[in-house]
């Protein structure tokens, strides 16, 4: 399953650029050759880790919704209707306070509520979690993890790529839902026999057997699996999982309402620009797998190393680093020992970005809570590392020097010091870190890649990614976007 290049490309919308910007990322890997690639693109970065007290995180997730948006069950299979009931259940969770959807607001493009770094769960909601939640819509296309996953632009090597979660540990949405049903610090239930006794208990019992079977109780192995196919039906068939709503969707296929101010123009361009942006290289806009288009992510993992967050529990275990592909929520690319040789030390999933303006934490660890941050530590991570990685051995200046900018995760100044960049990576496995545009190491001091107006622009364009049903976290000031 992992080799649908969908036909060369001829990106799905065909704008012009785009084919040419696939190709950048292709000799940017081809300069490194086939090894050079799984190496570089191993790459690592920040760590999970669990909920902490963060601000705002006092007890249970903020109020979501508690039932499907109107007008979806009737096109849906009798399995996906079943996964619908269960996605909203809390009675499936060890605290019985705690559904799918507490994590994942459909009202907030199934991601949560709020802006923590990471949620709390548990049989008594006060587990915190390790890595910060992702919307679960445009989903459906994504193909099961492997080391080389054929790139969907068509030109790019393989490396890898696909599977669910930041570290690609599930291959399938029905593999996936297990580790939540199970897992001590979210829906927490005791054991799959649970949750198959928790759904025949339900109100819905007997839409669960008219989709399964009468027996489907009789056997709880085989009972838990198809709750678990239920849950993958109902994200595959929903339509509020991908309604291609946005308005770049209305610009790609020219409908009325799809016309880019300059500033989003400018902004598509900043995006695909391989000199300055670059997003679109990982971020992939053009033709995907399985016929899909323009879902914002080549499903590749890369180490871009993002900063440590301190805010979540399992940080405080100063041994502790949350490695993506090698671990440790995923098992099977451990390091031979200690600190020994391995690429995929650091990797992460390059997420979609459709939705992003509404997300309140970005980054499998939640460091960051604005796109601008975000933006901006893509634009200067190499340029002023200080701003985002902390500086040890050195003197907070009693009053910063005028410009200091304060849009970084530290906002004091030093004098002298050492910068400890990449602090969320054991430095044996540094190298593994992605050196492509924005972030192409280039010395501290230097000219970032992204000028002021290609940062405003850029996050104008990331606003019209959002489906029609949201809303953005950050509005923008008013006219920023227009002219
Ligand atoms: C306590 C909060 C919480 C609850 C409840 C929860 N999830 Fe998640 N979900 C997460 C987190 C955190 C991740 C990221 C995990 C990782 O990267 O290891 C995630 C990831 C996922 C993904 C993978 C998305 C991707 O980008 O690959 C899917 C699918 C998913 N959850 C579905 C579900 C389903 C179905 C349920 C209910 C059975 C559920 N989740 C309940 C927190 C939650
Ligand atoms: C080398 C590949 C690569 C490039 C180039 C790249 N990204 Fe990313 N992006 C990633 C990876 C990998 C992650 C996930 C990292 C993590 O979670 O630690 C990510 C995560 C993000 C996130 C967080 C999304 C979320 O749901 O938390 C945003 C926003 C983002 N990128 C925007 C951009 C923008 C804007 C650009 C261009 C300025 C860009 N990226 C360039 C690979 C890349």
């Amino acid at each position: 399953m992992r080799s649908h290049r969908s036909g060369p490309q001829g990106p799905a919308v065909a704008r012009p650029g785009w084919l040419a910007l696939a190709r950048v990322r292709a000799l940017a890997w081809g300069a490194a050759g086939i090894a050079g690639a799984m190496l570089a693109a191993c790459g690592g970065s920040s760590g999970g880790g669990s909920a902490a007290a963060l601000p705002g995180a006092a007890g249970a997730p903020a109020a979501v919704a508690s039932a499907p948006p109107p007008s979806s069950a009737s096109t849906l299979s009798l399995a996906a209707q079943v996964g619908q009931k269960m996605f909203f259940d809390k009675n499936l969770s060890g605290s019985g306070t705690m559904s799918c959807a507490s994590c994942h607001d459909p009202a907030h493009a199934h991601a949560p509520a709020n802006d923590l770094s990471v949620q709390l769960g548990g049989a008594h909601m006060d587990q915190a979690g390790l890595r910060a939640v992702p919307s679960l819509r445009y989903k459906d296309i994504t193909p099961p993890y492997a080391d080389l996953l054929d790139n969907p632009d068509g030109i790019s090597v393989p490396g890898p790529g696909g599977g669910f979660t930041a570290d690609g540990r599930a291959d399938t949405l029905a593999a996936q839902a297990r580790i939540p049903l199970l897992d001590p610090i979210e829906m927490a239930n005791a054991s799959s026999a649970d949750v198959v006794k928790k759904l025949q208990a339900a109100d819905y019992a007997p839409l669960v057997a008219k989709a399964f079977g009468d027996k489907v109780f009789d056997d709880s192995d085989a009972a838990f699996a198809s709750a678990l196919k239920a849950l993958q039906a109902y994200q595959l068939e929903d339509n509020s999982f991908h309604p291609y709503s946005s308005k770049f969707d209305k610009y790609a296929s020219n409908k009325i309402g799809g016309t880019l101010t300059p500033a989003e123009t400018r902004g598509l361009k900043v995006f695909t620009n391989p000199n300055t942006g670059n997003c679109a290289s990982c971020h992939y806009q053009g033709a995907g797998l399985n016929g899909s288009s323009a879902l914002f992510t080549d499903f590749s993992y890369e180490a871009i190393s993002v900063p440590r967050n301190a805010g979540i529990a399992a940080n405080n275990d100063l041994k502790y680093f949350d490695m993506g592909v090698c671990g440790p929520l995923r098992t099977d690319h451990a390091p031979a020992g200690p600190n020994a040789a391995n690429s995929f030390c650091g990797m992460f999933k390059a997420p979609t970005l459709r939705n992003v303006a509404t997300r309140g934490a970005f980054f499998h660890n939640g460091v960051m809570h604005s796109l601008e941050q975000v933006v901006r530590f893509y634009n200067t991570r190499d340029t002023q590392p200080e701003l985002w990685y902390p500086t040890v051995g050195g003197t907070p200046k009693a009053k910063n020097d005028p410009g200091f900018p304060t849009y970084g995760l530290v906002t004091t100044q030093y004098t002298g010091g050492k910068v400890q960049k990449y602090d969320d990576l054991p430095a044996a496995y540094a190298s593994n870190i992605d050196t492509q545009l924005p972030m192409d190491g280039r010395a501290a001091g230097s000219a970032p890649p992204m000028s002021e107006q290609d940062i405003s622009d850029l996050i104008c364009f990331l606003n019209i990614l959002s489906d029609a049903d949201t809303q953005p976290a950050t509005p923008a000031k008013p006219g920023a976007c227009t002219n």
